[in-house]
């Protein structure tokens, strides 16, 4: 008797653990819903200074921090939904009214082409091309990429990566006076320069995404693969080659880090707030998150057709997703494509987490700034490297 009170209790206390799991796992996943996906994007746009979206559109589950009434709530509240007329007013709220009045509004000219990129003229083919999104303002993350991971090379078979930069107009014209003159001289002197005519804000990044699609099908509709990413990673290009060299560039191939099964954060205080009027549905279509993600040429261009059919959607990465999902296409995840930088240097003050073996074995690493790309470059790539010489 004894015994099966023993055992009795012992199945109670796992039962209590398991509920207690449950709970913290539980929490968790929340937490994760609200942190998790989203590490870098934060970070590689901050210098746009767009950091919080709080609307004044209807707050859903929003525990309600302090707020305020806003000062002018806005005349075309769709019916139908509950109008609560308050946000908060810690910075400028998104108008999602706005943005979807004008998401028919999307064809931008190219003002700065680069017609030569896709058509070298010599025998070659162009392998990989890797886009970079960048903003004007960046012009030291332009330079470091051109001189790290984003080098254009020419194989011995003939094979060519090549770089180019994808640029929109900058948001504060005053803040950089000289910038019409900086991107003339800059694609003269590098020929990487796309720029197109539409305000370069974090929620025309999707803008961005279709443009870039849309150059792809017109003037670069042979290229094999691509890799498009942001300017803050380091891209282990050898290991996306190695990949690829197999890969046949006629068939769909998209991969990345992918993001299966996100919630839309319906905190107004996130920057990522998207209220149900922009998005209903509970649950993303699976997108590629991170610094950067790895396409065919076929599925560019495949894109490239349903992203014209699907509604623009401000966060791009998430319209992407969209655009797969209308092809049917299951992106697929790679474990090199990681979502972290590494250790900041006052955390770490002689590097001494930097492993150049883990390194190797990764494709993406991101949220870096332009010392740490530089030095990550340098140390991957040079062959006397010694480990020693960071234990200084
Ligand atoms: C643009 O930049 C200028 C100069 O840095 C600054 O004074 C101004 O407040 C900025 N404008 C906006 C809208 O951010
Ligand atoms: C996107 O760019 C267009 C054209 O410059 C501009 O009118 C619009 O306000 C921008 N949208 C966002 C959300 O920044
Ligand atoms: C690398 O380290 C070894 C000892 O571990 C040392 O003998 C050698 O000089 C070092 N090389 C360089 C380039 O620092």
């Amino acid at each position: 008797i004894m015994r099966r009170i023993h055992l009795k209790g012992d199945v109670l206390c796992t039962l209590l653990l398991l509920v207690l799991l449950c709970l913290v796992l539980y929490a968790q996943h929340d937490l994760q819903l609200i942190w998790g996906p989203w590490p870098t994007v934060a970070k590689a746009t901050s210098s746009q200074g767009i950091r919080q979206i709080p609307s004044r559109t209807p707050a859903t589950q929003a525990p309600q921090a302090p707020c305020q009434p806003h000062p002018s709530p806005p005349a075309s509240t769709p019916q139908g939904s509950p109008s609560t007329g308050k946000a908060m007013v810690t910075q400028p709220p998104f108008d999602f009214q706005r943005y979807l009045r004008n998401k028919d509004c999307r064809d931008f000219k190219l003002l700065i082409n680069q017609p030569a990129k896709c058509s070298g003229g010599q025998a070659g083919t162009l392998f990989l091309l890797i886009a970079v999104k960048s903003v004007v303002a960046d012009f030291e993350k332009r330079q470091v990429v051109r001189r790290t991971w984003g080098r254009e090379l020419t194989f011995q078979n003939g094979a060519q990566v090549r770089t180019i930069f994808l640029l929109g107009i900058p948001q504060n014209r005053t803040q950089l006076p000289l910038w019409e003159q900086l991107l003339a001289y800059e694609s003269q002197a590098f020929q990487d320069i796309l720029l197109w005519d539409f305000e370069d804000t974090f929620f025309n990044l999707t803008l961005k995404e279709t443009h870039f699609l849309k150059w792809v099908d017109c003037c670069c509709s042979d290229v094999k693969f691509i890799f498009k990413g942001d300017a803050d990673v380091y891209v282990n290009v050898e290991n996306i080659l190695e990949m690829l060299w197999g890969q046949e560039p006629g068939r769909d191939l998209f991969v990345g880090d992918i993001i299966v099964h996100a919630r839309p954060i319906r905190r107004r205080s996130s920057k990522y707030f998207i209220p149900e009027i922009v998005y209903g549905q509970g649950i993303y279509p699976s997108y590629a998150g991170g610094g950067g993600f790895v396409m065919s040429g076929f599925t560019a261009r495949r894109l490239h057709q349903a992203c014209q059919e699907v509604e623009l959607f401000p966060i791009d990465d998430v319209f992407l997703g969209m655009c797969l999902l209308r092809i049917g296409l299951q992106p697929v995840r790679h474990e090199g494509f990681r979502t972290f930088g590494i250790v900041r240097p006052s955390a770490a003050p002689h590097l001494q987490v930097f492993d150049p073996c883990f390194y190797r074995e990764l494709m993406v690493v991101h949220s870096l700034t332009v010392p740490q790309i530089w030095l990550m470059w340098n140390l991957l790539h040079d062959p006397h490297f010694n480990d020693s010489l960071l234990d200084l």
